[in-house]
């Protein structure tokens, strides 16, 4: 099949880079599969090179919390409509989507995991530190919680465990006496408010590093605020039993919190004789691929096959 789009024609907001997908195309080897669920398709990035690769006949079912980046996947994949179906859900509830849709075995699904460029670069979703925008990170907007919440209302303990656990951050307890220091005077509401509370909290030598101070504070806020911990392993575990025999199963991960989960789900789901892990080490992006695009840079890619 010959190219279906180019990239710079799609705007770019609503652009996402496809991290690791040669790899995926060619580990969940899906120019033989008949039926795929993409259990994150975000704007539908990665989704757009699996049709370049799938058999005219083949399905693809497509879920995200996101409904705004559902629609956005919807336009995107405006070309290939009839042969695919999207649904908003967690990935948690994987099984009764496919109930609903009558489907009772797939043949590859996908998790790639995190928040997607398009998420991120939207100011008024949250996610990012560089952009003023308000303290939300909610993936699914109808969820009641969001970082307001939390910032403004968890004490130091609950602040400092979040930050800690979820942002292995070493000046977790300091950052969270800063926070509730600051919003005595007024409630923290914008991104960029945070992310000068947590630079003051920083020791002066250690601001300008290379990673940002506010970094792994806004990754722990984000994965408190969508519980993305809390619902990953099961959901692997829900996902592989809708598996038909030899079909595969594979997890793009971004930090080693999701890659131990994903490993440790995957090494219980084989000493069970349920998959046979196909990547006995994590696949990681090439040289080229970090350079086109940074953000791949600790991505890994994990995939097993129902045995
Ligand atoms: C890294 S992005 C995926 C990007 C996508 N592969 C693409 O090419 O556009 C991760 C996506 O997963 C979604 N997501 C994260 N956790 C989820 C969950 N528990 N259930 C459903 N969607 C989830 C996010 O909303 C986001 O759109």
């Amino acid at each position: 099949m010959g190219v279906l789009y180019s990239e710079p024609e799609l705007m770019e907001e609503l652009w996402h880079y496809p991290v690791l997908y040669r790899e995926v195309l060619e580990l969940l080897a899906i120019n033989r599969r008949k039926l795929i669920v993409d259990c994150t398709i975000g704007v539908g990035s990665l989704a757009l090179k699996f049709f370049e690769a799938m058999k005219p006949d083949a399905f693809l079912i497509g879920i995200d919390k996101d409904g705004e980046s559902l629609e956005v996947a919807r336009r995107n994949l405006g070309p290939f409509e009839g042969r695919f179906v999207l649904r908003k859900s967690d990935f948690f509830n994987v099984a009764g989507v496919l109930k609903d849709l009558g489907i009772l075995g797939v043949d590859a699904l996908i998790f790639d995991l995190g928040i997607s460029t398009y998420q991120l670069s939207s100011t008024e979703r949250g996610f990012s530190f560089l952009k003023e925008g308000p303290l939300d990170m909610r993936m699914d907007k109808d969820a009641f919680v969001s970082a307001y919440d939390l910032v403004n209302n968890l004490s130091v303990g609950e602040l400092t465990r979040i930050f800690k656990k979820f942002g292995e951050e070493r000046y977790a307890k300091k950052i969270a006496h800063f926070i509730v220091q600051a919003r005595r005077r007024a409630p923290i509401s914008s991104t960029t408010e945070l992310a000068g509370v947590v630079m003051q909290a920083f020791p002066p030598k250690k601001r300008y590093g290379r990673i940002h101070p506010a970094t792994r504070i806004f990754q722990a806020l984000r994965i408190a605020v969508n519980r993305e911990l809390e619902v990953l392993g099961e959901s692997i575990e829900i996902a592989t039993s809708l598996l038909n025999k030899g079909g595969r199963i594979g997890v793009i991960s971004f930090h080693s919190l999701e890659d131990r989960i994903v490993k440790h789900t995957f090494k219980n789901l084989a000493s069970s004789h349920v998959l046979e892990i196909i990547t006995k080490k994590p696949v990681s992006p090439t040289l080229g691929e970090i350079e086109e695009n940074s953000a791949s840079r600790c991505a890994k890619l994990r995939v097993a096959e129902k045995l």
